[in-house]
């Protein structure tokens, strides 16, 4: 019966103003598993199978934003800190939507032991949530972000980078360095490789003389070894006298950058108001 259950089961959801086709299977519970639609409050994210549920539930829900702190504001977005074990059943109907575009994650059911970070587009309706990413309290491998999803309707916008960006400052106020958890999608990496590019890039084009790894890492809170593999991938590591030496004429530099595309939307850190969990 595992392959039987594997089938995508929900093929659509209506989520605020966007009905959205679904990508992968996701395991919602049995009861669910006979609809092939399902309505979610854009707010609390209770779902249910029928339209006028949620029309009823939306005339009783009094949430406008996702619960948790507010810790980051800029103009339009807002960044909601969502803690698993005070907002459980939040957590966990963010996870059963997430798989809906997650294909390899296993989910997990003990979201107390994660926070999870919503970004929202706020206007006078409310704060509309476009994506998120997760984070382990208490990760042993530096992971700073479990799993990342930019709602479909608002893909190739920036906001992924955004997320990416946000995970790293997040890192940066720990004074940690930080990876994402693996394994990634073809989609997750690509804007691990774009934003990794960027970053680094950046700082070598600016620099001058001599800079290790370590330093790098230590500006960006990005893990030695991916800045290993992404130097290596762009061919700018040399490995001279037992050493390895990254190699950065601007020409070089400046063609990778253009290729690396868009920058995405910028945090601004200014706007952070965050303390570490402990
Ligand atoms: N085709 C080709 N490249 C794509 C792409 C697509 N459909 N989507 C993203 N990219 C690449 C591009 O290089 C893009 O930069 P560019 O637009 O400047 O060229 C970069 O990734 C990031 O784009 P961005 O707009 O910042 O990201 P996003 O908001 O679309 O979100 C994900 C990226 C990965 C979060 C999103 O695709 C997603 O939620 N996917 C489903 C869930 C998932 O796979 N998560 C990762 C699990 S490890
Ligand atoms: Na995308």
């Amino acid at each position: 019966h595992e392959e039987f259950t594997k089938v995508k089961n929900i093929a659509t959801i209506e989520l605020g103003r966007y009905e959205i086709e679904t990508w992968y299977f996701s395991p919602f519970p049995p009861e669910y598993n006979d609809s092939l639609k399902l309505y979610f409050c854009e707010f609390c994210l209770n779902f249910m199978k029928r339209k006028e549920q949620l029309q009823r539930h939306m005339r009783k829900c009094d949430l406008k934003h996702p619960p948790g702190d507010e810790i980051y504001r800029s103009g339009t977005l807002s960044m909601f800190e969502v803690d698993g074990k005070k907002n459980k059943v939040y957590g966990q109907n963010l996870c059963y939507l997430a798989k809906l575009f997650l294909d390899h994650k296993t989910l997990y059911y003990d979201v107390d032991l994660f926070l999870f970070y919503v970004l929202c587009e706020c206007d006078d309706r409310g704060c509309h949530m476009v994506g998120y990413f997760s984070k382990e309290k208490h990760s042993e491998e530096s992971c700073n972000l479990a799993c990342i999803l930019t709602l479909p309707p608002y893909q190739r916008k920036g906001y992924g980078k955004f997320l990416i960006a946000f995970s790293y400052e997040l890192s940066k106020k720990e004074g940690k360095v930080g990876t994402p958890e693996r394994p990634l999608s073809d989609l997750g990496l690509l804007s691990y490789r774009g934003y990794w590019t960027r970053v680094l890039l950046d700082i070598l084009k600016k620099h001058k003389g001599n800079i290790s790894i370590k330093e790098l890492s230590d500006m960006t809170a990005i893990k030695a070894e991916d800045i290993l593999t992404t130097l290596q991938s762009l061919e700018l590591i040399q490995y001279r006298k037992g050493q390895h030496v990254i190699c950065a004429d601007p020409k070089v530099l400046d063609r990778h950058l253009k290729a690396a595309g868009r920058g995405g939307l910028e945090v601004d850190v200014s706007k952070l108001i965050w303390t570490p969990y402990k």
